[in-house]
């Protein structure tokens, strides 16, 4: 074979490989990492197996459904949000599983603003349980307006909830994880928390917060080779986080259920958050096209990704005020409901 051939034959391969991996991005709902670290298979069953687990806000959505693959696994279980009664709800069906007994899923009622509660009820686990291996900070609230049409109230009562209060729980549990030398921090951010979008002034800049603290604490415990900090960033992901959004003033919510069709399953999410928990991975980006494409642009190509949210931006504005496309119908719903 002629070295021209040989060349030749050299360039398509590279050619074809380049093409299967462009698909594989079309179809991709992670990153790269996260897809890595499922396709090589170290399966979450394996590694998070006998472990005690705290998660926050899982009385709905994100943490009810973590708590439902959970209790699958064989894990200790303290279930956390403000509604004693869906968390009651949340617990029958994760003894409806088979695998957890009574004793090993605790109710633990937490409001994340009170920060004055936090100490108190991180030893309650400890007395439970005796130990805390991964703490997962998943509570949190979003925003749907304007950031001038915003009061101030809302802006506090985000970064109370989602910056604050998270931050208060982690200083609350991380002595214990330092005398351990092990533990898992495990932060259910946003892809809010990497990238901007309008419509989300405070939720963007709490989520942003957070991933600032997370990222300096992670390299201030590297002394720590044992204890993890993970951010996990979703993106639309099918829960009650519209319904519950502030829109303007810290009384008013969306309120109505909105359509979901074009959000990720919940069930998916959560699979690949227990992939990044059992891999120690440091962030993920969970996400359908084209948020992963507009997020990994924002991390490498920030000048196009102005541009691009610049263009989307306008139109989501538009949207929003005239209460016309699928995204934001709910707020058309709200109008009607409130008008
Ligand atoms: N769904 C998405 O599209 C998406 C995308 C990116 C990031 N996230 C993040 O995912 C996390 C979970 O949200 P979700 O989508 O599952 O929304 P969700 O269905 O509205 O659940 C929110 C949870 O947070 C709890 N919570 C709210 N305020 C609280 C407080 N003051 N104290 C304690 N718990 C409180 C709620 O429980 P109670 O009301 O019973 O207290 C509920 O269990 C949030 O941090 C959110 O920012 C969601």
């Amino acid at each position: 074979m002629s070295w021209e051939l040989l060349l030749w034959l050299l360039a398509l391969c590279a050619l074809v490989a380049l093409v299967v991996q462009l698909l594989r991005f079309l179809r991709a709902d992670g990153d790269l990492t996260l897809l890595w670290a499922e396709w090589q298979g170290r399966r979450p069953e394996w590694e998070l197996t006998d472990m005690v687990i705290w998660v926050t806000g899982a009385s709905s959505g994100i943490g009810e459904e973590l708590a439902y693959q959970l209790s699958k696994l064989g894990v200790s279980l303290v279930l956390s949000a403000r509604r004693v009664q869906e968390l009651e709800r949340v617990k029958r069906k994760c003894l409806e599983n088979g695998n957890l007994k009574e004793k090993d899923i605790l109710i633990l009622p937490l409001d994340l603003t009170d920060r004055s509660s936090h100490e108190a009820a991180t030893k309650v686990v400890l007395q439970e349980f005796g130990k805390i291996d991964i703490l997962v900070n998943n509570a949190g609230r979003s925003q749907r307006s304007l950031g001038v049409d915003t009061s101030l109230d809302v802006f506090k009562e985000l970064i109370e909830l989602n910056y604050l209060g998270t931050v208060s729980l982690t200083l609350c549990v991380l002595p214990h994880m330092i005398e351990r030398k092990q533990g898992k921090i495990v932060t259910v951010n946003s892809l809010l928390g990497i990238i901007s979008a309008p419509l989300s002034t405070g939720y963007c800049a709490s989520k942003h917060a957070l991933r600032g603290f997370f990222n300096c604490l992670r390299a201030e415990l590297a002394t720590y080779p044992g204890i993890v900090v993970s951010n996990i960033c979703p993106g639309p992901v099918q829960s009650n986080i519209v319904k519950n959004s502030l829109v303007g003033d810290v009384q008013k919510t969306i309120g109505v259920d909105t359509d979901q069709s074009h959000k990720m399953a919940t069930s998916r999410c959560v699979r690949l958050m227990l992939i990044s928990m059992a891999n120690d991975l440091k962030e993920v980006w969970i996400t359908d096209q084209p948020f992963l494409l507009i997020t990994y642009l924002w991390q490498y190509m920030p000048t196009w990704a102005w541009w691009l949210t610049n263009k989307l931006g306008k139109k989501r504005i538009e949207n929003f005020k005239n209460g016309l496309d699928a995204d934001i119908s709910y707020f058309k719903a709200w109008k009607t409901k409130h008008d």
